[in-house]
């Protein structure tokens, strides 16, 4: 497939500013630090969306932390009902008997949270919840919800914090809506 022509990203219009992230993800570092307050807890990101929404969510957190990665690939999103998502990269350290909160940039159809969270309750946590930083309940496939969620959207198709548009635009620090829905989605 040819590559998309660049979009400049200061072209599209901002969803969520960088204040207003940085301001809504400490909100939720406090709520998770009052919550397990006296227990550690794992941090497992989703690369590679998550990692900047990882990255700012444990400096927020005060609870005794450690943090890890997973990855997956999924195939045929548009086309597929039952989660075709395959683990390309696991854990790297036993979350036997641990605290265990996974940490997804964007909460969509539901088929990789529904994934990884089956394939993490196999490794037996003490608990699991699930932190995103943006929900869009009107897209689930599957029925799942998450524990802590920074903003809920309709289906705009978003780059920035850490999300991609053609692996494009993780860098960019503002949530900005990609001009188009790309195809598939
Ligand atoms: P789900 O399995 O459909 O819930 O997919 C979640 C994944 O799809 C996210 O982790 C993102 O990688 C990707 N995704 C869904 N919506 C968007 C979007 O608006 N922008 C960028 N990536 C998205």
């Amino acid at each position: 497939m040819p590559t998309p022509a660049y979009v400049p990203p200061e072209t599209m219009e901002v969803l969520f500013s960088r204040d207003q992230l940085a301001q809504r993800v400490r909100a939720i570092g406090q709520q998770i630090s009052a919550d397990y307050a006296g227990r550690p807890i794992v941090l497992i990101g989703v690369l590679k969306g998550a990692a900047i929404f990882l990255s700012d969510l444990a400096r927020s957190i005060t609870v005794d932390n450690t943090f890890d990665f997973v990855a997956v690939s999924s195939y045929g999103r548009a086309k597929v009902s039952s989660g075709q998502v395959k683990l390309i990269k696991d854990i790297d350290n036993s979350i036997e008997d641990k605290h265990v909160i996974l940490v997804e940039d964007i909460l969509d159809t539901g088929l990789t949270l529904s994934y990884l969270r089956q394939l993490m309750l196999q490794h037996k946590p003490a608990s699991l919840k699930i932190a995103t930083c943006l929900d869009k309940p009107d897209r689930r496939l599957v029925p799942i919800e998450a524990d802590y969620v920074g903003f809920k959207i309709p289906n705009h198709f978003v780059i920035g914090y850490g999300m991609d548009f053609a692996e494009r635009y993780r860098g960019v620090e503002d949530i900005r809506i990609f001009p188009e829905i790309p195809a598939g989605h």
